[in-house]
């Protein structure tokens, strides 16, 4: 992990309320599928937590969704060719074993970026079948890199565009001819526990990536603990944010 000053290549709108930001570092960097950066804010003395969706040697980008006041100053205030300060890389990331080689990806609202690192890292190499929930149609966003999947479904809560219902009902009614060796998943809490019941006594590891509200983002203030079912407790920036669901307490 390195704090770097980075500089904004493009830092756009590319659906209802989400943006895409892009930005140069000053040397490549190794990013795991699931791991995320903390970026800097002015006037803010936290950094933001965002997933890393693309890492393309030099090039990182993230998506984020205006949501109070950091994310509102980073569309509004951060344009191309300014400077950015950013903590990355951080946390697990998600892991798939060699011999996993069915994948299944189910992930609501902002849950779809890291799945799209998970993506562009096992496209090819496994058969990825993306389930991916939307608000409605206007909330739809990076199609080129979801068609990246071997099979996808488009979910919205509205029905305004393909299934109409949640990511997790979709998922659930073709899973037994999906068969997925592994499930990763991301999204909103209720869509976690939705998909721990659908699941429970399928005998198909699932892995999760969690979101709590973080203030460092290395392991060093405790803001973000999780519970686990064990009794244990978890900081979610640095024993996570990627857990296996039946692990931890939602
Ligand atoms: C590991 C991880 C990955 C994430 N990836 C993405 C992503 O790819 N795209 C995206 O749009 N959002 C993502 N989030 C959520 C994102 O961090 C929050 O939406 C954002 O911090 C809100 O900041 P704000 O200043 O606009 O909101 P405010 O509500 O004003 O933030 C106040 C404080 O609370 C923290 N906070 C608020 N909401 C969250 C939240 N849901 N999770 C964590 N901290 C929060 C902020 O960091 C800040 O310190 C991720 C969160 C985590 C933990
Ligand atoms: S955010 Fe500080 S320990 Fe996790």
């Amino acid at each position: 992990m390195r704090e770097v000053t980075a500089t904004i290549l493009e830092n756009i709108r590319i659906a209802e309320n989400i943006y895409s930001l892009t930005f140069a570092t000053d040397e490549e960097f190794s990013v795991r599928p699931g791991q995320f950066c903390m970026v800097g804010v002015n006037g803010y003395p936290l950094r933001r937590p965002i997933a890393v969706c693309k890492a393309e040697g030099e090039r990182i980008t993230v998506c984020y969704q205006l949501k109070g006041g950091g994310t509102y100053i980073l569309a509004e205030n951060y344009k191309q060719g300014e400077k950015l300060s950013v903590l990355l890389p951080l946390g697990n990331g998600f892991y798939v074993e060699e011999k996993e080689r069915r994948v299944a990806l189910v992930g609501g609202g902002v849950g779809i970026f890291p799945l799209i690192s998970c993506i562009r890292a096992y496209q090819g190499k496994k058969q990825l079948f993306s389930y991916m929930g939307f608000r409605n149609r206007a909330a739809y966003c990076m199609p080129y890199e979801l068609q990246r999947s071997d099979h996808l479904v488009v979910a919205t809560d509205d029905g305004s565009m393909g299934y109409h219902g949640t990511a997790v009902q979709a998922f659930m009614e073709e899973i037994d001819d999906v068969k997925p060796d592994v499930i990763l998943s991301c999204g909103p809490t209720p869509m976690l526990r939705a998909l721990k019941k659908a699941t429970e006594g399928r005998n198909i590891p699932v892995y999760v990536s969690l979101e709590e509200r973080m203030g460092c983002g290395i392991g060093a203030c405790l803001v973000c603990v999780c519970e686990k079912t064990d009794g244990a407790h978890a900081r979610v920036c640095k024993d996570g944010p990627v857990f296996k669901l039946s692990e931890v307490v939602l």
